[in-house]
């Protein structure tokens, strides 16, 4: 066997001042993956995080929210860290960039630098709020684009028209904090002298550390020339002050990934096994890994490696990038509702859904990762539920009924178990380089090829059979097997249903190499189902919960009310838009009129496999609503629910007309059946 591999493991440290959405769960569900991996094949791997605490965005928050600091950056680290357990993203440790430890290592590391000669000083004129009393950054500053003159545009670029400029060229410019106008003003600013390292950081980007795309976007950046970067912002600042320099502060970003160093070594003062040298000296042999997103590379392939040679410490084994999440196919939304909170999912929905999903599609480029919410009900239900928890809940019954819950120890199907042991190396190879997707469709793979061969034995034809017995105990303790074989290929991803099914297979925590072994004459204990098919109306709770922020600029248009209104031709929508309205046939099976409103009529729709309650304001135009009973109609299926004055309104039927006596209702041909969608 190789020997143990020290490793340590971080993830981006997310800012304080928000909250966890599904987005970030990319990067935190993928790390912990790859770390559950690590540490299933017996590998010393340690993974640690932190709140990112500082900055002027938190300093301003808290100020609006009325509380310190301090105080907002504990509230949202007690959120952080309840979303990040929820999700079953299992950090060794996750401190915060404000903490002793930080400060320690920050005025160690910035030391070091100064001593070396990589720190530059020199004067910087900026725009100051005189009101406030501060600089402001790019992004507190509005005005006028200089090129379009759309108004209310931000410091460095114009989302109108695309410009980026500086903020002196806005004009009319304003204070976004205080509404004052900014005067110029100039300051002594730190820098650290990044292009002291280009050689470094030419050989270092292209030494296998950094994905092949990420090296090719960072050589453009190296051959354009490095600029040094300017390491310090004035007070007043929520950050740690320069060591000699009165108020003068570290920016946000230095500290930051000083801050993965400072998680680990608070983490060693609690595990006295750890040797905070081993891992961070300059000939360390220990690795270290870093998962971030795209957006934040250049601090973690230039900046970062560069402080670390410049201070004498060792540099990452790799940086690994991930791209950007989409949510049925467009950018994360509020008024979709696909803006979801860690938190919002996590009231409606299994998180181990979700890490499946992400696992079925990272791969290990940057491209962004589409989370189809159709696809996902789709992908979870058939592959999870359909394949892998199905063979447990076909073979179980079997053995508990007719061998009192004992696996007997033939087994029937020898080439399939020796065939799930040498797909092993080939997943863990999967696993290994964050090929998650490979690694699922070759476990999914396999499921397959069990699941058909349980149905070519059909134990539950044979079970009926006389002299069938021994037979039947045969193929079902085997399956048990290749299913205990895919819950070890599984676990990284589906912690959970492993620890549910080695309370089942009655096991000790399965290892990655317990894979090539079987249970024989062995005890299980009582089956329970390990996981529920997922209800799309989960879904659209969920979507409809993530609405909740906008409801009240919502309230006021007039669709919901059940009122109709004359409108002008909407703003245009893609195919794709359009496609996602699902239309389908609905039969009228009672129509009904509403206690105490004049306008609204009550729906019992039937859509086929199931009914739908529908308010609908067409009383006007059917003032006998029995006339409605029996007619076949035309419904959106995919609405979200709305909680109207009467009840829960279901969806929506299709009519026509500017109102009052003028409503059609929409009818399709005869012959159309109930459920049908239409297309
Ligand atoms: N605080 C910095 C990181 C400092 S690391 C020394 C930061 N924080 S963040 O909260 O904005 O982002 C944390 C991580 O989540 C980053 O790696 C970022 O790329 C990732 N993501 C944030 N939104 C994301 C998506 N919509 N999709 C995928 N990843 C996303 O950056
Ligand atoms: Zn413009």
């Amino acid at each position: 066997m190789s020997e143990v591999r020290q490793i340590l493991v971080t993830s981006a440290l997310p800012y304080a001042n928000g909250s966890i959405h599904l987005g970030h769960m990319l990067e935190y569900i993928q790390t912990d993956m790859w770390v559950r991996f690590q540490k299933l094949r017996g590998n010393q791997c340690i993974y640690v995080c932190a709140d990112d605490a500082h900055g002027s965005a938190i300093m301003l928050r808290a100020e609006k929210e009325g509380i310190t600091p301090e105080q907002l950056i504990a509230n949202v680290q007690a959120e952080h860290s309840a979303d990040f357990a929820d999700f079953l993203v299992d950090f060794d440790n996750f401190h915060s960039t404000h903490s002793e430890e930080n400060r320690e290592l920050s005025e160690l590391i910035y030391g070091k630098l100064r001593d070396a000669g990589h720190i530059a000083t020199r004067s910087v004129t900026q725009y100051y709020d005189p009101e406030k009393g501060m600089f402001l950054a790019d992004r507190f500053i509005k005005g006028t684009c200089p090129k379009c003159a759309a108004e209310d545009q931000y410091g460095d670029n114009c989302e109108k028209c695309g410009a980026t400029y500086e903020p002196t060229d806005l004009k009319d410019p304003r204070s976004a904090i205080s509404g004052a106008t900014p005067v110029l003003r100039d300051s002594k600013h730190f820098f650290f002298k990044l292009p002291d390292f280009e050689a470094m950081l030419k050989e270092w980007t292209r030494s296998g550390t950094l994905q092949d795309s990420v090296a090719n976007k960072i050589a453009e950046w190296l051959d354009g020339g490095l600029h040094e970067w300017d390491i310090s912002r004035d007070a007043p600042y929520f950050g740690f002050e320069i060591p000699d320099e009165p108020g003068k502060y570290f920016y946000v970003w230095l500290d930051a990934p000083i801050g993965y160093m400072a998680s680990f070594k608070n983490l060693c003062s609690r595990r006295p096994e750890l040797d905070f040298d081993a891992f961070w000296n300059k000939d360390s042999s220990a690795e270290l890994y870093h998962f971030i997103g795209k957006d934040i590379i250049n601090f973690h392939t230039l900046f970062w490696p560069a402080m670390l040679e410049g201070a004498g410490y060792r540099k990452p084994t790799a940086v690994n990038v991930h791209g950007y999440l989409t949510v049925n196919g467009q950018k994360m939304s509020k008024s979709r509702g696909t803006f979801i909170k860690a938190r919002t999912y996590l009231d409606h929905l299994n998180p181990e859904y979700l890490r499946y999903y992400y696992a079925a599609k990272l791969g290990r480029g940057v491209d962004d990762l589409d989370l189809n919410l159709e696809d996902f009900v789709q992908k979870v239900n058939s592959d999870l539920v359909g394949k892998v928890v199905n063979i447990a809940s076909r073979c179980a019954g079997f053995i508990h009924k007719g061998n009192a819950g004992v696996m007997v120890a033939d087994n029937a199907a020898p080439e399939l178990t020796e065939a799930f042991r040498a797909a092993a190396p080939s997943i863990a190879e999967a696993y290994e380089s964050r090929d998650f997707a490979r690694a699922m469709r070759e476990i999914m793979a396999l499921a397959d090829r069990a699941n058909a061969w349980i149905a070519d034995k059909a134990p539950w034809a044979l079970n009926k059979q006389e002299g069938k017995q021994a037979e039947v105990q045969a193929i079902c303790a085997t399956g048990i097997n290749l299913f205990r074989q895919l819950v070890i290929f599984l676990k990284p991803v589906l912690p959970n249903l492993a620890a549910d099914a080695e309370r089942f297979l009655n096991v000790e925590p399965l290892r990655w190499n317990d894979h090539q072994t079987l249970l024989s004459n062995h005890q299980l204990n009582a089956f329970t189902p390990l996981l529920t098919r997922i209800e799309p109306a989960k879904i659209e709770a969920m979507v409809e919960a993530s609405k909740e922020d906008l409801a009240a600029s919502e309230s006021t248009a007039p669709a919901g009310n059940g009122e109709l209104t004359k409108e002008p031709l909407a703003a245009e929508i893609t195919f794709d838009q359009f496609a996602a309205v699902d239309l389908r046939i609905a039969l009228i099976e009672k129509c009904e009129f509403v206690e105490g409103a004049d306008k609204l009529l009550r729906l019992t729709l039937d859509i086929g496999d199931a009914k739908r309650n529908v308010f609908s304001g067409i009383k006007s135009a059917y003032p006998d609503p029995s006339k409605l009973e029996g007619r076949l109609t035309l419904y959106v299926a995919n609405l979200a629910a709305r909680k109207m004055k009467f009840g829960v309104s279901e969806g929506m039927v299709l009519a026509a007309g500017p109102g009052g006596e003028e409503i059609y209702l929409l009818s399709p041909d005869s012959g159309a059946k109930p459920g049908q969608r239409v297309k």
